[in-house]
Formats: C-alpha cells, sequence, structure tokens
C-alpha cells in the first residue's frame, strides 16, 4: 500500500493548459475519487500518475519515491480503464495470468494468484471464456482481476463502469466498494457519476476546469458546497439557485427574495455586507409543504404557485413559482399539495455564494 502525493502539478497541451494546479496528497488506503463535468482534467491528471501522459511542471510521489522520470511499468500501479482492453484471443484465466507470466513467475504459482483472484471476484466458472463470450460486468471483473493480481501499490480506475447499465453499475459499486474493503488498497477512481462518487468515496476532489472546486467527504461536499459550482454540481435534482441582494434594517441582515424577507442565519451574517449580490441556494429536498417537523424559529414560511406534479414514484417533484423566482420542490409522494399550499424553507439549508467570487458565505 502507499499514499500518492501529487504537488504543483499543471498540466498543457501546447499552449492550453488543461490542468492547471493540483497539490492533493491520497493517503495510505484512502479510496479517493475524482469527479467533475467533461473536460475538467481527470483523466489527464490520472493518466500523470500512471505515466502515459508527461507532467509539464510539478511532482508526483509514491510514498517517498518521485515517479516523474520512472518508467510506466516500474511505478507499481494497475489501471483499469473504461473500454477494459482485454485480449480477445485468450480466455478469461489467461487474460488474468498474463501479467504474471511477464514478470516470469512458475506456472504453479501463478495458477494459486489466478484462482485466489477469481474466487474473489467470482468468475472461477467463466475462465475457460473467452471475452466475447462474457456479460458487460463480466468483462468488468476480469479487468480487475487483471489488475489485482498483480497487487500493486495503488489501483487507477477511468470510468470502469460506464459501459454497463444502470442496474448493473449498482451491482458492480457493491463490489468495489466490498473489494477495496478486502484489500484495502489505496484507490483513485475517476468519474463525472456523482453517485458513483457518493457511494464509493472516503474523499472526493471535484474537479472544475482544471482546478480543484472542493475536497471534501460525501457528506461533506453535499452539505457543505464550497461554491456555487459544487453546490450545483452535487445532488439531484440540482439545488435551487435565486440571485439576489444582502438586505440590513435596524441591525437584522435579510436575504431578499422578491417581495419577502428572509432572515439571515447567524452562519452567514459575519461576511454580511450592505447590498451585496449573493446567490441563494436551496436543495428541491429542503423546502417543505408542512413544518410540522422543523423548529418554528428556524422556518420561513412563503406563499407559492404550483405549475406543475411530477410523479417519480417515492416523490414528487413540485415545479413551482414564488413570485418570478422558480423553485423545484421535492415532497414524499404520499404528502397532499393543494392550490393554496404554502412552501416552508428550513433556514438551516439554506446556502449563500457571493455572486462576484461564488465562494459560499458560510466558509
Ligand atoms: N492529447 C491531447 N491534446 C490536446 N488536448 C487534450 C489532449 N488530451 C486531452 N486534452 C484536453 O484536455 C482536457 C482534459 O481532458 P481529460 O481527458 O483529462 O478530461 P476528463 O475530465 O477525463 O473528461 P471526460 O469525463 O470527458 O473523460 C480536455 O479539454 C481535452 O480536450
Ligand atoms: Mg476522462
Amino acid at each position: 500500500m502507499a499514499k500518492v502525493i501529487f504537488k504543483d502539478i499543471k498540466k498543457s497541451y501546447d499552449d492550453v493548459e488543461v490542468v492547471k494546479y493540483f497539490d492533493f496528497t491520497v493517503e495510505d488506503g484512502e479510496f479517493v475519487v475524482f469527479l467533475g463535468p467533461s473536460g475538467c482534467g481527470k483523466s489527464t491528471t490520472l493518466r500523470m500518475l500512471a505515466g502515459l501522459e508527461t507532467i509539464t511542471s510539478g511532482e508526483i510521489y509514491i510514498d517517498d519515491r518521485l515517479i516523474n522520470n520512472v518508467d510506466p511499468k516500474n511505478r507499481d500501479l494497475a489501471m483499469v480503464f473504461q473500454s477494459y482492453a482485454l485480449y480477445p484471443h485468450m480466455t478469461v484465466y489467461e487474460n488474468i495470468a498474463f501479467a504474471l507470466k511477464l514478470k516470469g513467475m512458475p506456472k504453479a504459482e501463478i495458477d494459486v494468484e489466478v484462482l485466489k483472484t477469481s474466487k474473489i471476484l467470482e468468475l472461477e466458472p467463466l475462465l475457460n471464456r473467452k471475452p466475447k463470450e462474457l456479460s458487460g460486468g463480466q468483462r468488468q471483473r476480469v479487468a480487475m482481476g487483471r489488475a489485482m493480481v498483480r497487487t500493486p501499490k495503488v489501483f487507477l480506475f477511468d470510468e470502469p463502469l460506464s459501459n454497463l447499465d444502470a442496474k448493473l453499475r449498482g451491482v458492480m459499486r457493491e463490489e468495489m466498494k466490498e473489494l477495496h474493503r478486502t484489500l484495502k488498497t489505496t484507490t483513485i477512481y475517476v468519474t463525472h457519476d456523482q453517485i458513483e462518487a457518493m457511494t464509493l468515496a472516503d474523499r472526493i476532489v471535484i474537479l472544475n476546469e482544471g482546478y480543484v472546486a472542493q475536497v471534501g467527504t460525501p457528506t461533506e461536499v453535499f452539505q457543505k458546497p464550497a461554491n456555487k459550482f459544487v453546490a450545483q454540481f452535487i445532488g439531484n435534482p440540482a439545488m435551487n439557485m435565486i440571485d439576489t441582494k444582502l438586505i440590513e434594517e435596524a441591525g437584522q441582515w435579510f436575504v431578499e427574495l422578491e417581495t419577502l424577507r428572509i432572515p439571515l442565519p447567524e452562519r452567514f451574517t459575519h461576511q454580511a455586507k450592505k447590498d451585496l449580490s449573493v446567490c441563494m441556494g436551496i436543495r428541491p429536498t429542503d423546502i417543505h409543504v408542512r413544518a410540522e417537523h422543523i423548529d418554528h424559529d428556524r422556518v420561513f414560511e412563503c406563499p407559492v404557485t404550483i405549475k406543475e406534479k411530477e410523479l417519480l414514484g417515492a416523490s414528487i417533484l413540485l415545479k413551482t413559482k414564488v413570485g418570478k423566482a422558480d423553485f423545484v420542490v421535492e415532497i414524499a409522494a404520499t404528502e397532499v399539495v393543494s392550490e393554496d399550499s404554502k412552501l416552508f424553507i428550513d433556514l438551516d439549508a439554506i446556502h449563500l455564494f457571493d455572486s462576484a467570487t461564488e465562494q459560499s458565505l458560510a466558509l
């Protein structure tokens, strides 16, 4: 096992900077997910660690060893790609055994290793099949097996589940998690799927346009997004965002919401400035149609027009308007809503971002 240190990393292709600044340490045994939209630099960062891309500037260490100039095959990493890249003419057994054979391991030992790994991955009944005779999920497990037998210091995964259907992705997520619990190998996992990130990661690194937008546990990035980008990227349906400003009257601060004034929760007041342009964020699940379960001194009540109702199964999405502002609200399907329903906003769940810097005012 090992820790991985990225120090002041930058990457440019000609004069285009694609990784602008990446400085981060993956701790020994940790499962870290790089998450972000397409093109933000996730794969490039992973590939620099793997030695498949040159590093424009900065240093990468595995434990204390600087690896910038170490040959990829001597970095002691194993990478699984989205495409799996199995050898089509080889059986499952041969695919898994390949790296060990190259190393010159005796046949009897290879046998032991391949059987041990295929047992963990439940591939034993499939060892004589060729990749084309396997389902997507089975191929994915073979690709993992090939990486595992090498007992690398670090596992690297680049969108390994994105070719699978939703149900199989769910199953494979469980298996990945279980595998990490068993092997405890330091793992870096790249995805643009927030559910994968939330369910798998010890910590998530959220990237945007070549920068780190936030690092945190799944709970931290969901509950305390450091900026507007993270707030909108994490959570589905997305957080409601309303452009507004702060006002002060007789020593009390408010957020303006149409003709209404929402008292500013205390955690924001240290950064409050008169007429500061802010963006108020509130998750669809933090707006309610009943207020009984929220303390009355931290609930804000507002009149609403309900435009549309969408039944999602266990929940209902309401498309609503408070004045001119749009609010999406998610409530349990068992809730009753009528024409004259009101919305109750949980003040503890409000987020505020400075419109100019897009940073949270609660930091
Ligand atoms: N060989 C290359 N030459 C020039 N630009 C490149 C090259 N490889 C990648 N890029 C650019 O670098 C940026 C980052 O690419 P990267 O593959 O790291 O994105 P990503 O975050 O993995 O996205 P995705 O989710 O789509 O896989 C992109 O804008 C991409 O177009
Ligand atoms: Mg990629």
